[in-house]
């Protein structure tokens, strides 16, 4: 399995999963909780014949069919183009072994969006009871496609039993799931209340009635927080040695931690010295301020969750840079080139002298005169190679995590050490996987963009010369005995 190559500048392509994938989330939750508030709440108002109520819940449903189906069909479509470029091999591995949870999935969609529609746009044409009906049943199948693709997304955390049994229902029902499925659960109440305040906040004009709306849904996003805050936990217990320790190994993902727990906090607290408490508080300004920190505190963990599974997109199986992790020795021993069709291919239509083709289809490249090309054509190949083992997580000169910042003062022998062993320089980027020519000309590649030591760093400026840095450091040393 070898796919070629999706360059994304600045931003990097995995990069654009990400973005993606949290702009959907923070409206897939919603689809969730938001439907199951429709069936309850018109469910509750046909009861007490409440027709003021009625009427802003289908103004409301409006909005939810707009914003979920629409904006969320369109970004869900949208994360299987992007994954599909940008993580070819983890995409093919995660279709190939969950090929009947996927249809099923997308047969809950089809349920779900036709008793979404039928909800809206048959209302005061079905009678009561059916208009309910479709309103739970949309609410089922909503939920039942959010616990589908939990199983998926949590597999590609922590695959349990599954690489030893290959049996569906291991990889399905791995360890991240139920935690996962009860904090998304949580997100999906305590959203679907946020959103239900917003749009109140503005379109509700009869007070009493906003008052009344607001009471009914601060017991739903308390039980939300609350389920949130378990499942997360859960999560944490759960989580695989590796992720445990990129968590707390990160820099980046330290300050998210901090930030989404500090976005929680605010949050609850807002929610129970607010609609809980006061209900009066509910203006515009505060439901978009609400709704705000919801969506933050969402998005970060969602992040969280996706950043942590380093160096592997599947735990175990699939390396963070499209390599499958079985694969690694091989690509060793042989090289990277000679075991992937499309850097294979571009080498020998750049340099024919270097690749020999044998009468099976199999090829061999020719190392040494590799190492013996001009500088410019062995940086030029080293960044073939760094784009298939670096780029998933490393912009070059600018942007994501770039190469270039990072390197700057480093010594030709430490950036080389660097790539033949990435994961003891941090754990969390997969081992190198070609061989020692190749990591050569990956190195050139590097020392290329490296840049120097800004200029009046340690030896330049102030002190002149090695000596007086030692004479310094001396004269303390001196001092402190
Ligand atoms: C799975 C993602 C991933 C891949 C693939 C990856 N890296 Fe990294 N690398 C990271 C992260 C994340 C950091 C920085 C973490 C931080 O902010 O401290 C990093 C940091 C570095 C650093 C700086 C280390 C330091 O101590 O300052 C170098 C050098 C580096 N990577 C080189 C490489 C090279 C060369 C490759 C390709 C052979 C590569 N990385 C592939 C994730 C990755």
């Amino acid at each position: 399995m070898s796919y070629p190559w999706w360059h994304v500048p600045f931003l990097t392509a995995p990069m654009l999963i990400a973005l993606i994938a949290t702009v959907h989330v923070l409206v897939s939750h919603y689809a969730v909780g938001g439907g199951l508030f429709l069936a309850v709440e018109t469910s509750h108002a046909y009861k007490h014949n409440d027709e003021g109520y009625l009427a802003y819940l289908k103004q409301h449903a409006w909005f939810f069919v707009l914003l979920t189906v629409v904006f969320g069909a369109i970004t869900g479509v949208g994360i299987w183009w992007i994954i599909g470029l940008a993580s070819p091999l983890a995409t093919h591995f995660l279709i190939q072994t969950f090929v009947f949870g996927w249809a099923t999935e997308w047969v809950f969609f089809v349920i779900e969006l036709a008793a979404g529609f039928a909800f809206y746009y048959f209302w005061g044409k079905l009678d009561r009871r059916t208009h309910v009906a479709m309103g739970w049943i949309y609410a089922a199948a909503a939920w039942i496609s959010l616990v589908l693709i939990t199983g998926i997304t949590a597999f590609m955390l922590d695959p349990g039993q599954w690489p030893e049994t290959h049996n569906f229902w291991h990889g399905f029902f791995n360890p991240q799931f139920l935690p996962q499925v009860l904090a998304r659960t949580g997100a999906a109440f305590l959203l679907a209340s946020m959103y239900v305040y917003f749009h109140a906040s503005f379109k509700c004009q009869d007070t009493d009635l906003l008052r009344y709306i607001e009471r009914r849904s601060s017991r739903p996003a308390m039980l939300g927080s609350a389920l949130v805050a378990s499942g997360g936990l859960w999560w944490y217990l759960l989580l695989p040695a590796s992720s445990k320790a990129a968590l707390q190994g990160a820099a980046v993902i330290n300050v998210l931690m901090v930030i989404m727990f500090t976005l929680t906090i605010v949050v609850f607290a807002l929610l129970y010295i607010g609609p809980y408490r006061n209900p009066g508080w509910l203006s515009p300004g505060f439901a978009i301020m609400f709704l705000g920190f919801g969506l933050a505190a969402t998005a970060t963990g969602e992040y969280i969750r996706e950043a942590v599974r380093k160096p592997y997109i599947v735990y175990n199986l699939v390396l963070g840079n499209q390599v499958l992790a079985e694969k690694v020795p091989l690509l060793r021993e042989n090289g990277f080139i000679e075991g992937t069709r499309w850097p294979s291919a571009w080498l020998a239509a750049r340099h024919p002298q270097l690749v020999t083709t044998h009468p099976d289809g199999s090829l061999t490249v020719d190392e040494q005169g590799m190492l013996a090309l001009p500088k410019y054509d062995r940086v030029e190949i080293g960044e073939v190679l760094f784009m298939y083992h670096c780029n998933d997580c490393h912009a070059e000169r600018s942007g994501v995590n770039a190469m270039e910042h990072l390197l700057t003062g480093w010594s030709r022998e430490m950036v080389a050490t660097s790539v033949r062993h990435p994961e003891k320089l941090k754990y969390f980027m997969p081992p190198w996987s070609g061989t020692d020519a190749e990591a050569e000309i990956l190195t050139d590649y590097l020392m290329d963009m490296r840049p120097e030591m800004p200029e009046g760093m340690f030896f330049g400026g102030r002190h002149d010369s090695l000596s007086d840095v030692q004479a310094m450091i001396g004269n303390t040393v001196e001092e402190a005995r």
